[in-house]
Formats: C-alpha cells, structure tokens, sequence
C-alpha cells in the first residue's frame, strides 16, 4: 500500500487527471501487471511481435510517437529506440518508475520525451461541468504538429479513453443516449486523428472482453468501443487481463485485442 501511496502521489499528471481518477488507475494497472507478470506477459509478447514486424522493413531515423504509453510495456522501446531517433511517450499520466527505468537506461534516455495529454481533449471542460464542443482541434493533430512524426503507434488504449468521460458525464444530467454519443465520438475521434497522421500509424486495441464463471462458462461478452465497428484486424489474440482468482467470485476476465496498420486501409 505505501508502494502505491507513493507512486500516487510522484506520478507526473495534472489535477484533472488526478480528480478523473486516471492517476488512481495508473496506479491500479501497474499493480496488476506486477501480480500478473506470466499472463499479461504473452500478451506483451504479442504487441511487440506486432509492432517488430510492421518496422521491419522500414528505413532508419525520424520520431515516433507513443499514444497510451502508460507502463510501456506493450510497446518494445528496445526495437523503437534501433529503429528512431526520437521517441516521444503520450500518456495522461506517467508513473515515476516508468520513467526513471526508461531513463537510466542509456538506450533510451536521450531519445526518450514524456509528454502529458489528455487524448480525447474532452477532460478540463467536463471537469469544469462546461459543455462539450465537438469542434475544438483533436489533442492528436496538434502533437503531430508538434513532433513531426513518422511513426504513430495507438498502444492499447483506444478502450480506456471513453472511461474517465463516461464517469464524468454519469455525473452530468446530460441524456443517456447522449452520453453514449460522446463516448462513441471519443472513440471515433481517435481513429480519425490516427487515419489522418502521416507515415506508419499503428493500432492496437481491445474490442470486448467476456467475462467467465469459475466452472469456465462464458457468462456475458462486453463491448469495449461504445458501439463503433473496426475492419477484421490484422492480428488478434486475446490477453486474460483478470485470470481466475484476481477478482471475487471466481471469475475471470479475457479481453479480445487487435492489431491494424490504421492509415493504411489497402492493408487488410
Ligand atoms: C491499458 S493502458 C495502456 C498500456 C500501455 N501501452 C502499456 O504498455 O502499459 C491505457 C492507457 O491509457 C491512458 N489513458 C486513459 N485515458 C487517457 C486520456 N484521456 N488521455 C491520455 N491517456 C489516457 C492510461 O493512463 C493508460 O496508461
């Protein structure tokens, strides 16, 4: 508990990420990922597999960028870091080991920038309880403005960005049904921004999760993406990100990933 008291309170994230209970589940992932180092690891395995392949063939130099860089984990910086000059890590919240790991590390500490964001842009007006303008600049454009970059890799978390809006306008009186089009609208907003970017842009992403008895039956399947449809994927695989026993009850959770090359439609 003090582990996580003290990662709470050093973690590099504004007071808007903090009050949308983002910090707190920053905080809650690495925890798991620590508890669960076997299975989440071939999930890991998996994206970096993914992502290896896709810049195999690519030339050398240039910027990448990381969107949900989170534990960066998913994500293998040792491949990024032969591949590019500059690696830039997107995240609303960056855990103080995350980054003292990563810039001890001579590999990666001078090409490796941490940027705070909030991806879906959506968050300081929400928290201000101001309405939400569907007109406002993506916070994506304005990075790629920014770093220039050749490469942009969505790393899983497309599922989480509708989380914190969702919470924040269950607190609104805004309509149900509009309240799922904002969500719906985070969702695609993001795939837009990322069809829209330059060079390689990859995704990775969970689809659904189901959840499972303790006796192994399905009990229900979960949309992840409020509705919003993607093209067969690439490669897909699933990551037991609750295995039997890391939740009440016996049961367990198994998410369904999928991996794109997203500005590239002609690749199916
Ligand atoms: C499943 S985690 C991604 C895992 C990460 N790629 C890794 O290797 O550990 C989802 C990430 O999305 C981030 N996130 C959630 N909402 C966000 C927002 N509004 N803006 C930016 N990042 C957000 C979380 O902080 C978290 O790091």
């Amino acid at each position: 508990l003090f582990r996580e008291i003290a990662l709470y309170l050093t973690a590099r994230a504004d007071r808007i990420a903090r009050r949308s209970g983002l910090v707190t589940q920053a905080v809650g992932l690495w925890s798991r990922a620590m508890r669960r180092r076997r299975e989440w690891g071939l999930h890991y395995a998996r994206c970096h597999g993914f992502i290896r392949e896709a810049l195999a063939d690519r030339p050398v130099g240039g910027t990448v960028m990381v969107l949900g860089s989170g534990l960066v984990e998913d994500v293998p910086l040792d491949v990024l870091a032969a591949r590019f000059e500059r690696i830039i890590l997107v995240d609303i919240v960056h855990l103080k080991p995350v980054q003292r790991r990563i810039l001890a590390d001579p590999r990666f500490a001078k090409k490796v920038q941490f940027e705070t964001s909030d991806l879906t842009g959506l968050l300081a007006a929400l928290d201000a309880r101001e309405p939400v303008n569907g007109d406002a600049a993506h916070p994506i454009d304005a990075l790629v403005e920014r770093f220039s970059p050749d490469g942009v890799i969505s790393a899983m978390c497309l599922s989480q960005l509708p989380r914190a809006i969702s919470e924040k306008l269950a607190q609104t009186s805004v309509a149900d049904n509009e309240q799922a089009a904002i969500c719906r609208s985070v969702v695609q907003a993001h795939l837009a921004a990322l069809a829209r970017c330059n060079g390689l842009a990859l995704l990775l992403s969970d689809l659904s999760y189901t959840e499972i008895s303790a006796a192994g039956h399905v009990l229900a399947n979960h949309d992840l993406l409020h509705g919003v449809a993607l093209p067969d994927p690439l490669a897909s695989w699933d990551w037991d990100v609750a295995p039997k026993g890391e939740v009440s009850g016996g049961i367990s959770y198994r998410h369904h990933v999928g991996a794109w090359f997203w500005n590239r439609p002609d690749v199916k």
